[in-house]
């Protein structure tokens, strides 16, 4: 078991950020989520990721159960991408460091990387179409290319969860297709990390995500097979606005049909 959520509710004040929500992850299945802005996926994430703590119910994540484990370890198993991230990093560190620093999951790079490491972190570069850049201070890299960085800083510590929170933000019709090819190829390799893919666009999750979640008021609307659940009936049951689904290369493109008044 990657993932079991149970009963869990969160609550600020009189304010409930998580409902009820019960959700599991087995191993070999790859997720993504959809939800509208504060339907609580971050929320999720980030009690997954162990930064939030369940008012009530419980969480396992990689066989640990919530308050029995260091967290510390814990968050060295779980790499995560997220825009959020970005701005913690030191801006003039070089995109090389930036990815050797993934290894112990710090902020920061305080001693001389190993040469195997700067091999390991180069190689990560290469493949995700970096290596030009490697040696450029972070904040000269561009949207796209902060964003591919971080993932193979993600990769460094060998993951066995990689969560990836709208990786595709602030990308360009190429480049995202570009970051969508090597998800998909990641996804393929051999002990390749599970992953959770959280989108506001259907048409990015691939094939190979046969799982989704679907996030609505901190509450789950519905989990399950992705075929199943990516029906025009249910997504406008889900968005309570009529919405048109074609399924096109493998992939489901949504579009509003009226704005509802
Ligand atoms: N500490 C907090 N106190 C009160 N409300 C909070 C707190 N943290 C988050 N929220 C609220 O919880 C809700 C869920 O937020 P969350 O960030 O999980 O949404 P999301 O589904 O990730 O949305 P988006 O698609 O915009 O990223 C939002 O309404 C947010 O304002
Ligand atoms: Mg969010």
């Amino acid at each position: 078991m990657i993932i079991k959520i149970e009963d869990v509710s969160l609550w600020r004040g009189s304010k409930f950020l998580l409902k009820n929500v019960n959700w599991q992850i087995e191993e070999g299945e790859q997720w993504a989520i959809m939800g509208l802005n504060g339907s609580g996926k971050t929320t999720l994430l980030n009690m997954i990721n162990g930064y939030l703590f369940p008012s009530s119910g419980n969480v396992e994540v990689l066989g640990k159960t919530f308050g029995h484990y260091d967290l510390r370890e814990l968050r060295k198993l779980i790499g995560w991408v997220s825009t959020a991230i970005q701005e913690r990093f030191y801006l003039n560190e070089s995109a090389l460091d930036i990815v050797i620093s993934g290894k112990e999951a710090v902020i920061g790079l305080f001693d001389e990387p190993s040469r195997h490491d700067i091999l390991v972190a180069s190689d990560l570069l290469e493949q995700l179409g970096c290596i030009d850049y490697a040696h450029r201070p972070y904040q000269t890299l561009s949207q796209g290319e902060k964003q591919k960085v971080l993932i193979a800083r993600a990769l460094m510590a060998k993951p066995r969860l990689l969560i990836l929170d709208e990786p595709c933000t602030g990308l360009d019709l190429f480049a995202r297709e570009q970051l969508l090819r090597y998800i998909d190829k990641l996804s393929r390799q051999s002990e390749a990390p599970a992953l959770i893919y959280v989108t506001h666009r259907t048409e990015e999750i691939l094939p190979v995500f046969d799982k989704v979640l679907l996030m609505k008021d901190g509450g789950v609307f519905a989990a399950g097979r992705r075929n199943d659940l990516m029906t025009e009936e249910l997504m406008n049951e889900f968005l309570e606005a009529p919405v048109s689904l074609e399924y096109k290369d493998r992939r489901h493109w949504m579009n509003l049909i009226a704005f509802p008044e």
